[in-house]
């Protein structure tokens, strides 16, 4: 079974309470408030003379000793994606321009799930018969497994990927795409809450449906090893830990376990139906194809840079790792659409799983799987397509300020 504990494992050890603590501590269920009345505290043998004297003998050189160059100017050719010694604070000169260029793309693209109007959707789910079964089942699922992917990936870049990612321009994109994931969790809770659903089964569903604690389950051993406080990339073994790693989570993870789920809800937006929660996926995807678009980058940029981890064995894994990925997600296609919807079902689902297999595998150097593949949501590729990304952009920052939201047209 799957357990979260597993990424807080170090931190639970480290704050491990005794025994005494736990039989004194009274149990409180109530919502804690902050105690704001205690009284303040006395000064003890502070005082602004020994302030200053600290200060004066601040040693600006410890601290930095460590790093090569750290007390000097970061020069470009000092930057690299891992295994960096040069100063990681300093931002510019930049290596990486798409690194940073992402970020900007995506600051710009900046939304809140409560801009998004619910109103139409609540009706319609509340109304007993405003959807089939089958889209009742695919809202629901979709929900209990991006609301967990979503934090997984979170997690995934905070305490895993961030501190092994030794430049700064890209780690300032993981910042912004963690701050995005968080938002993600956030609509799916919104979408959860506005339509009044049970809470316990959706967030549970990674432990209780197999479709989708399978691909949960399947996710979960690449993030542990780098989790673990002691991993240190700089080895041959290591370093492919860490790239197998970001293959998983941006590759299969975000670059295939989510289209079954967007290309369902979108669908359903298309014919009018769950408006409010399409869109708000709408927005979910303009963002993660940009994960997907930057993972990539980053994949290419250390297999350049250390070509000696893209060795056969690993070009084998990683196209397994790629194609497992695919079978999950086709399993977790016949599992939502057992009757199939509207214009939809999990054949054609698994056309589209292929051909976007296909693309995962060339993206990375690798060969396709799948020759005859072909795309069975043409308008799927027309949302993510970079040109219309670009336009996106644009348009977003506009309507942004505006308030304005998207439309189907
Ligand atoms: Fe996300
Ligand atoms: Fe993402």
């Amino acid at each position: 079974m799957l357990s979260w504990d597993d990424f807080n494992t170090t931190e639970e050890t480290l704050t491990k309470p005794t025994a005494e603590q736990v039989v004194a501590k009274p149990v409180i269920e109530e919502k804690v408030e902050a105690d704001t009345s205690a009284a303040p505290v006395s000064k003890g043998s502070g005082s602004i003379n020994n302030v200053a004297e600290a200060l004066e003998n601040l040693d600006i050189e410890k601290g930095l000793e460590e790093l090569e160059g750290a007390s000097g100017r970061v020069d470009v050719d000092q930057k690299q994606m891992i295994n960096c010694r040069a100063d990681v604070n300093q931002l510019v000169p930049f290596k990486y321009d798409w690194a940073w260029q992402k970020y900007l793309d995506g600051s710009a693209n900046h939304w809140m799930p409560q801009e998004i109007n619910m109103t139409a959707d609540v009706a319609l789910w509340k109304d007993p018969k405003g959807l089939t079964e089958d889209e009742r089942r695919i809202v629901m699922r979709n929900l209990g497994f991006f609301s967990t992917a979503d934090s997984l990936v979170a997690n995934n870049i905070v305490l895993s990927v961030y501190r092994h990612i030794t430049n700064p321009e890209c780690r300032q994109y993981l910042l912004r795409q963690a701050l995005e994931e968080a938002i993600h969790t956030h609509a799916y809770q919104y979408v959860i809450e506005s339509l009044g659903m049970d809470e316990g089964e959706i967030f549970n569903m990674y432990k209780e449906v197999p479709s989708v604690a399978r691909k949960a389950a399947w996710a979960l051993p690449f993030t542990d090893s780098l989790a673990d406080q002691k991993f240190q990339t700089g080895t041959l073994e290591d370093d492919k830990t860490l790239l197998r790693n970001l293959i998983a989570f941006y590759c299969v993870l975000e670059g295939i376990f989510f289209y079954c789920g967007f290309t369902q809800i979108l669908s359903m937006g298309n014919r009018n139906k769950m408006t409010g929660t399409a869109e708000q996926f709408q927005y979910i995807l303009r963002d993660e194809s940009m994960h997907v678009n930057f993972g990539i980058d980053m994949i290419n940029q250390i297999k350049l840079e250390n070509p000696q981890l893209w060795d056969d064995a690993m070009q084998t894994e990683a196209r397994n790792m790629i194609l497992q990925g695919t079978q999950l997600e086709i399993e977790y296609a016949h599992d939502t659409m057992p009757g199939g919807i509207l214009g939809m079902n999990a054949e054609s689902m698994a056309d589209y799983l292929k051909f976007i297999a296909n693309r995962r595998l060339t993206q990375i150097g690798l060969e396709e799987e799948f020759p005859n593949a072909t795309n069975p949501f043409p308008w799927m590729s027309e949302i993510m397509d970079l040109r219309k990304e670009k336009n996106f952009f644009e348009t977003r920052v506009i309507e942004y300020q505006t308030g304005g939201a998207l439309t189907w047209d």
